[in-house]
């Protein structure tokens, strides 16, 4: 070989190399911005992206038996979900929360404690999450962060059994990266 050849090689490979490295790096980089943050671990970048159209927080006070109409049994009907009293209207992901769909057991209903264990269980889908440890809370604090970005606020449950569910509101600008 010769030292021309060689010369161009210790030159060239590094400089490769680190374009790669910088292609890689900034495509991870975009990756991430549409990927949620790392404490909600089923949250992967396949998730859509945070909503800039939604409309202005409703405050219609619903009871937690009127929330069961809304549960996606009948089409002609939204679809609500209550995290913490809030409840949202989750009717443009209906391939998700409607009837015999993934989620559904959240719908019509306020399951603060299943989302915040990460469970798909029935048992744990109801309202009062008080028995939950530090670090759920703070899973259910960013599902609430999570759907307060995506969808619309249509009003909040009346008869909520955490009496103090009013302080979740700061929570949701708590977690300004998700
Ligand atoms: C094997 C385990 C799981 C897998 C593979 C999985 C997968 C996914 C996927 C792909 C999405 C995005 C859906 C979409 O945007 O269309 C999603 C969203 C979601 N997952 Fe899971 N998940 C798993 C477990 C769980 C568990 C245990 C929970 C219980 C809390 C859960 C709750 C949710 C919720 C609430 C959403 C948000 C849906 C939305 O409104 O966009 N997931 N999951
Ligand atoms: C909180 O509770 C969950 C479920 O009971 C448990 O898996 C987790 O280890 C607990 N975390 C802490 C910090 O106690």
């Amino acid at each position: 070989m010769s030292s021309f050849v060689k010369y161009a090689l210790v030159l060239l490979l590094p400089a490769a190399y680190l374009a790669r490295r910088y292609y890689r790096s900034s495509a991870l980089q975009t990756t991430a911005l549409i990927t949620a943050p790392v404490d909600e671990k089923p949250v992967k970048s396949i998730m859509q992206a945070p909503r800039e159209d939604l409309a202005p927080p409703k405050d219609d006070p619903f009871t937690l038996a009127q929330l069961k109409e809304f549960d996606g049994s009948d089409p002609s009907k939204p679809i609500y979900v209550s995290i913490k009293g809030t409840v949202f209207d989750v009717t443009p992901k209906a391939d998700v929360y409607g009837a015999g769909r993934s989620y559904n057991i959240f719908a019509g209903k306020d399951g603060s404690k299943g989302l915040g264990m990460s469970s798909l269980k029935e048992e744990h889908a109801v309202p009062d999450y008080r028995e939950l440890n530090e670090s759920d809370r703070k899973v259910l604090d960013d599902w609430h962060a999570f759907f307060t970005k995506r969808y619309n606020i249509v009003g909040r449950v009346s008869d909520h059994p955490v009496s103090d569910v009013k302080e979740e509101d700061t929570s949701a600008n708590a977690s300004p990266n998700l």
